[in-house]
């Protein structure tokens, strides 16, 4: 059997996952989250996900893969032989099968406003501007499957050259615009009221669908739930270290949440616009900055073109997880798998695409299909995926199982006690909190 390929450096590995993490979920959707569930309420609420629930769960996938070396499926029926627990890994891709449909079509609007930069600009109304493009059929469907097309070279291109590389260069470009428009936002007008909103929390904002809400975007935003992590840190070279990996990638990916917000809402205040408008949101209020913004015309296309990349570094982490389950489970090759994911996404991706035109009257809960896709994933799937999680490690698997591949042996000589508390803090959120708030926030909806 070929032996399994490994990230080329302790850098890759990082910024692979920070290069998944990073991604649309920052950018579009966290702002349009926080903007439609109250602000700085919602800003608590995630915070505290991210830290009681998120990181403990993102080092119990990363440790799956990590100490099994095997895709999810397989990695499960090695921890777990015998049982039925493995089916669990249906979930995960089925998660990631689902996010990459409706990510694939946003992408596809991020690439047509850089097309749309490049060439004339996106004019004064932009909300007209977003809503014409997204009920013309072609358009929609057609830059969707460009973003597939994209996505698919990059994945036949493997992990090494393909996948690695292109995170590495344009994740820490990204990261430095963000912060140059962040800190552009503090000295509009409206400063003081964008960060405001996104700063004081208010009680009556407090609700159990706010707090879902925030939850969900937790896991979203750290790839949670859809076995990507697990899939990259059976990459992991040994002496990686999956505390600091998931550590410094939980930071970065709040901080670009946080400059998105930063950079959005002193704007939204100050050029006007409309706070709740959901996924249009950075649509139309992006063109109202850059029009605002000397030198506008040419920022634009490049924020668009590095948004674009950090679409793409996720949507391959989608994917890398389909390919890798496909390729071990159906004994296919690498191009066999890869060919199938993509097909599968186009189809999926063009029924979200069209659910703003065609298919708009086909809705499910008061939502279109892209609707009913994202909320299913982002809000059930995945906090369910979590609570498996949570029982697989916390409960399942032998107690020291997580300390003990966390903290190699050395580690755990060098530091005893700093790591037998890390140890039994991560156990506690593990065993008792992370699962409990998923479980009380469902059964309060
Ligand atoms: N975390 C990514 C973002 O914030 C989205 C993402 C990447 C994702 N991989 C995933 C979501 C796997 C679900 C499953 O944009």
């Amino acid at each position: 059997m070929a032996k399994r390929s490994t990230f080329a450096t302790r850098f890759g590995a990082i910024a692979t996952v920070a290069g998944s993490a990073i991604g649309l979920g920052n950018v579009w959707r966290f702002p349009y989250e926080m903007g439609s569930n109250g602000g700085g309420s919602y800003f608590l609420v995630y915070v505290l996900s991210i830290l009681l629930i998120g990181i403990p769960v993102m080092l119990s996938e990363l440790a799956i893969g990590y100490s099994t070396r095997k895709s999810a499926n397989k990695a499960l029926r090695e921890l777990s032989p015998g049982t039925r627990w493995h089916y669990f890994s249906l979930g995960g891709f089925l998660s990631a099968m689902l996010t990459l449909a409706f990510y694939s079509v946003v992408a596809g609007w991020i690439m047509a406003y850089f097309g749309a930069y490049l060439l004339e600009g996106v004019g004064q109304d932009s909300t007209a501007y977003f809503q014409h493009m997204v009920s013309t059929p072609l358009t929609a469907v057609g830059f969707t499957m460009l973003v597939l097309l994209l996505n698919h070279i990059v994945l036949r291109l493997g992990v090494r050259q393909g996948v690695e590389r292109v995170n590495g260069v344009l994740m820490p470009l990204l990261f430095v615009l963000m912060i140059i428009f962040a800190v552009r936002s503090l000295f509009l007008p409206a400063a003081r009221e964008g960060l405001t909103f996104m700063f004081r929390p208010s009680l009556s904002a407090f609700s159990p669908s706010m707090v879902l809400n925030a939850m969900g975007q937790a896991f979203f935003t750290l790839s949670l739930g859809g076995f990507v992590l697990e899939t990259y840190a059976s990459y992991f070279r040994p002496e990686t270290s999956l505390v600091r990996t998931s550590l410094l990638v939980a930071i970065m990916d709040t901080a670009v949440a946080l400059l998105s917000g930063v950079f959005l809402f002193p704007a939204l205040f100050t050029y006007g616009g409309e706070v709740a408008a959901g996924p249009p949101f950075i649509f139309e209020v992006l063109p109202r900055v850059f029009a605002s913004m000397p030198g506008g015309e040419i920022i634009a296309p490049v924020f668009f073109f590095l948004l674009l990349s950090a679409a793409l570094t996720s949507t391959i982490s989608m994917s890398e997880v389909q390919v890798s389950v496909v390729e071990e489970q159906r004994h296919w090759s690498r191009r066999r798998a890869t060919i199938w994911v993509t097909l599968v996404a186009l189809v999926l991706g063009s029924l979200c695409a069209l659910s703003f035109s065609v298919l708009s009257s086909c809705t499910l809960w008061g939502r279109n299909i892209f609707g009913v896709m994202e909320y299913a994933v982002s809000n059930l799937l995945m906090p369910f995926m979590g609570l498996f999680i949570c029982w697989f490690v916390g409960w399942h698997l032998q107690p020291d199982f997580l300390s003990d591949i966390i903290f190699p042996s050395a580690t755990r000589q060098k530091y005893p006690r700093l790591t037998g508390r890390v140890a039994a803090v991560m156990r506690f959120l593990l065993r008792y909190i992370a699962p409990l708030c998923i479980l009380a926030v469902f059964m309060s909806l």
